[in-house]
């Protein structure tokens, strides 16, 4: 979605806006564009594409000056073209970038209309600068004009502002998108994510809701939503500067792919003893909070909500405690019952999904026990808002498409499941087992990434296909789901997913040799269930492509092509068996020769609903 970078400083700002917004490319965008104060002049540049297009654009007509704006666009209203791009303006010194939606834009229009106003965009954001033009003919400063701004407009947002009269600062404001301050040594910035900033500063100041910040290149003065004047705490970021590189990949969704033992490692460090879960890894007071538990409700979207769909199984097969899982656009607007001593758990790599965050703020009020977030953004709002947080220590997820993320959620989740089931007396033999299990799994992750010239040879069957049907059964359900939503996401070929038992429920009417059918199949109680469901595919001339252990001895042959994994325990093996699917829609996706890391239409952290 998208994304803002500002700056004041002494020097000329345009190359730290570009690379900022390079830096938050990934979030997925559809249009640029920078404003600058030079002098007495306000310079605007702006371009439909790439954040390329803009910066050639800048290479051909320079633009220089110490206090910028920038912005990437995600369209929500107006079509994606130039005159919609941010920045906005209002007369000749105005300017303005947005992230979020103002919900009542139209009659704010309307109004200024009336004042005389004249609109050059279909966009909601530009009722924000003439807004604050208008505010400021009965304003003392910026900040005030800002405040009063704030007050008049609904829906979520931030925005940054500046006035070509006074380049010494400028403005932001916070209400439901998030935006870091960035503190440099005699100059400041703004971004709407921290690594935009840190080929800059790596000291950060995060805004609350409803703050109202005035940064200049000394100081940094903050009003909360009552208008007091209040201090937020800095921090030191500990995440590298070369987190946006790809490295020798030649994307960053393969980078994160291979990344995958190093984050499952990084993640537990310091979080399992030899047989079990330190418990405080979900914050302080979390073995309290924690060990009343009877009843899991989990909320997420997209490949999130489907690692809560495994760890549902877990939570009661594990720990028996009773779990549901929902999506958060569903769960924010439906009447739901709250069982006794429930925990409210909300999944997100970014921390920042908005349907995700109105979830949270409904079951605050809803008389959960507690809330706790599984998140890999330190700071985010999730994060702030929970009452217990597990950081996932991933590192920077660029991909819009989610793989590292997706697997060291799932290990979070397996490190909850067993704090519970510790808590409600399960046998300390079979805690100990997976935390074994748990310890070696980034050995067989590594191990399960040499199948990559195999699965890029396979990726070849799918070149030419239109729809793929995806079956596993049990914990591997989700699995299976996850892997068609990968599919989907980066190749653009239809998927979908089926509990393997419900084949014949309908699906089955798909089958023919232009359908792939991929199986995941490790070796469990289901094994059996399982190849009777692939039976049933093949005698339909289906074509099937089946990941399965070792030790379960399926043959290939006519009709099925065979991938096999080394063993692994039942509990963790929908972790290992994600690996091969997110491998096989990578290298279909190279096939199809589409934007694997940032696929039309979809960004990486959706901060409108
Ligand atoms: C977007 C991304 C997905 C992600 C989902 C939820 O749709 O493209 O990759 O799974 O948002 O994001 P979250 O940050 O809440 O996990």
């Amino acid at each position: 979605m998208c994304g803002i970078v500002g700056a004041v400083a002494q020097r000329d700002v345009v190359e730290i806006l570009v690379e900022g917004l390079r830096r938050l490319e990934y979030r997925g965008y559809d249009s640029a564009g920078v404003a600058i104060i030079d002098g007495d002049q306000l310079n605007r540049v702006r371009r439909v594409g790439k954040v390329s297009e803009l910066s050639n654009a800048i290479a051909e007509t320079p633009v220089l000056g110490g206090t910028g704006i920038a912005h990437t666009r995600w369209a929500t209203h107006g079509e994606p073209n130039e005159k919609n791009a941010h920045p906005h303006v209002s007369g000749e010194n105005i300017a303005v970038v947005h992230n979020g939606i103002i919900e009542n834009h139209g009659p704010l229009r309307k109004r200024l209309q009336e004042e005389g106003y004249v609109f050059a965009s279909d966009t909601d954001t530009e009722v924000i600068a003439h807004l604050i033009e208008l505010e400021l003919k009965t304003s003392d400063s910026l900040l005030e004009a800002v405040q009063k701004t704030r007050k008049q407009l609904e829906g979520a947002y931030g925005t940054v502002v500046i006035d070509r009269r006074d380049p010494s600062r400028m403005v932001v404001a916070r209400s439901g998108s998030p935006l870091v301050v960035g503190l440099g040594i005699g100059e400041n910035f703004i971004a709407s994510d921290q690594l935009a900033l840190l080929p800059v500063t790596q000291n950060f100041m995060y805004l609350e809701e409803g703050d109202v910040a005035e940064i200049t290149r000394q100081t940094v003065r903050i009003v909360d939503i009552n208008d007091k004047e209040v201090t937020r705490e800095a921090k030191v970021s500990d995440v590298t500067h070369d987190a946006g590189d790809k490295g020798p990949f030649k994307h960053f969704m393969m980078k994160e792919i291979h990344e995958q033992p190093e984050a499952i490692t990084n993640s537990l460090e310091g979080r399992i003893t030899e047989t079990g879960v330190v418990t405080e890894t979900f914050g302080a007071g979390a073995n309290e909070l924690l060990s009343g538990i009877e009843h899991v409700q989990i909320v997420a979207c997209g490949t999130s909500y489907n690692s809560g769909m495994v760890a549902r199984y877990w939570f009661e097969e594990i720990a028996g405690v009773t779990c549901q899982v929902e999506i958060a656009s569903e769960y924010r607007y439906r009447t739901s019952v709250v069982p006794k001593n429930a925990l409210f758990i909300t999944l997100s790599q970014s921390g920042e999904t908005a349907d995700t965050l109105a979830a949270l703020t409904k079951a605050k009020t809803q008389g959960y026990a507690s809330t706790l977030s599984i998140c890999n953004v330190p700071g985010s709002s999730l994060v702030r808002e929970s009452d217990l947080a597990f950081m996932m220590r991933a590192g920077v997820e660029i991909g819009v498409a989610s793989s590292k993320a997706f697997t060291v959620q799932l290990v979070g989740l397996m490190l909850l499941v067993l704090s519970i089931a510790k808590h409600r007396g399960v046998d300390e033999a079979i805690i100990a087992n997976i935390v074994k299990g748990l310890r070696e799994l980034p050995g067989q992750i590594q191990q399960s990434l040499s199948l990559e010239p195999v699965i890029e040879a396979l990726a070849e069957d799918f070149a030419d296909k239109h729809h793929a049907l995806f079956l596993g059964r049990g914990s591997q359900y989700p699995i299976a789901m996850e892997g068609a939503l990968k599919l989907k996401e980066i190749s653009y070929i239809h998927a979908e997913a089926y509990a393997a038992g419900e084949l014949k429920h309908g699906p089955l009417a798909l089958i023919d040799s232009d359908m792939p059918v991929i199986v995941v199949a490790p070796n469990n109680d289901l094994l059996e269930k399982l190849s009777s469901n692939m039976e049933e595919v093949r005698a339909r001339g289906g074509q099937l492509y089946v990941f399965a252990d070792k030790n379960a001895h399926f043959e290939a042959g006519e009709g099925l092509k065979l991938i096999e994994l080394d063993h692994i325990d039942d509990a963790l093996a929908p972790i290992l068996y994600t690996i091969p699917l997110q491998l096989l829609s990578y290298y279909v996706a190279i096939i199809k020769g589409t934007d694997v890391d940032q696929p039309r239409n979809l960004a990486k952290s959706v901060t409108v609903e």
